[in-house]
């Protein structure tokens, strides 16, 4: 089927829309454990953005896989085909001129390098949310590690399942040592330059 298949070519290019918004776009990845603060740093990242007229949109694990994902589970081969769907969906988003967030554990090397291959090197940015598991437990916010240690919940990451720490990230932010505020700020200045703001005076 796929050989019958020959995309359309559309007028209005990524750079069209680049000149209309005044800036890039490309996808920041936070990856790390559960409870680890990726939506929470992301959160202030996108207000940030937003408050300088940035274009900007949010994915997360939690509300992805409660709509467009909701038939995956978190065996190793299911969290695969969630990542690759988000990482189609950032290269969508990134497409249509808007800086995308993406929190997912993402525990897996081999699917965060895929996200490249389908979004291009220069348009991911890894961010490595550090908190260790002991950390994540203690905080346990949904109440996830309880049920996992019980026994309630299978292939928890940390816990029953690994996480593939990043060797290389663009950035990483240990959450133990530093604020919200500062993990944000850090972001910021990082990808400053990558949004290529232009001024339109
Ligand atoms: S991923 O591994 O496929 O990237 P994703 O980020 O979409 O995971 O979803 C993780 C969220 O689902 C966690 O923040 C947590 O709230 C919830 N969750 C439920 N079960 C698990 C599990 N077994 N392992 C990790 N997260 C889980």
């Amino acid at each position: 089927m796929k050989e019958h298949i020959i995309p359309h070519d559309y007028q209005i290019s990524r750079e069209d829309r680049h000149k209309k918004n005044s800036h890039n776009s490309f996808l920041m990845w936070f990856t790390g454990l559960s409870g680890s603060g990726k939506s929470t740093i992301a959160n202030v990242v996108e207000q940030k953005l937003f408050q300088k007229g940035i274009k900007t949109y949010t994915l997360d694990g939690d509300n992805i896989r409660k709509g467009i994902n909701n038939d995956l589970t978190f065996a190793p081969e299911d969290r695969t085909e969630n990542i690759r769907r988000i990482a189609e969906i950032s290269n969508l988003m990134i497409d249509a001129g808007v800086v995308t967030l993406a929190a997912f554990v993402s525990p897996y090397k081999k699917d965060r390098e895929n996200i490249k291959n389908i979004v291009n090197d220069d348009n991911f940015v890894e961010i490595y949310i550090n908190t260790s598991v002991e950390e994540c437990e203690r905080r346990d916010v949904k109440g996830l590690y309880k049920k996992a240690r019980a026994g309630e919940i299978k292939n928890m990451t940390g816990i029953s399942a690994p996480y593939e720490v990043p060797e290389n990230p663009a950035i990483e932010i240990k959450t133990e040592e530093v604020t919200v505020e500062d993990a944000a700020n850090t972001i910021i200045e990082y990808i400053l330059p990558k949004l290529k703001i232009e001024s339109n005076e």
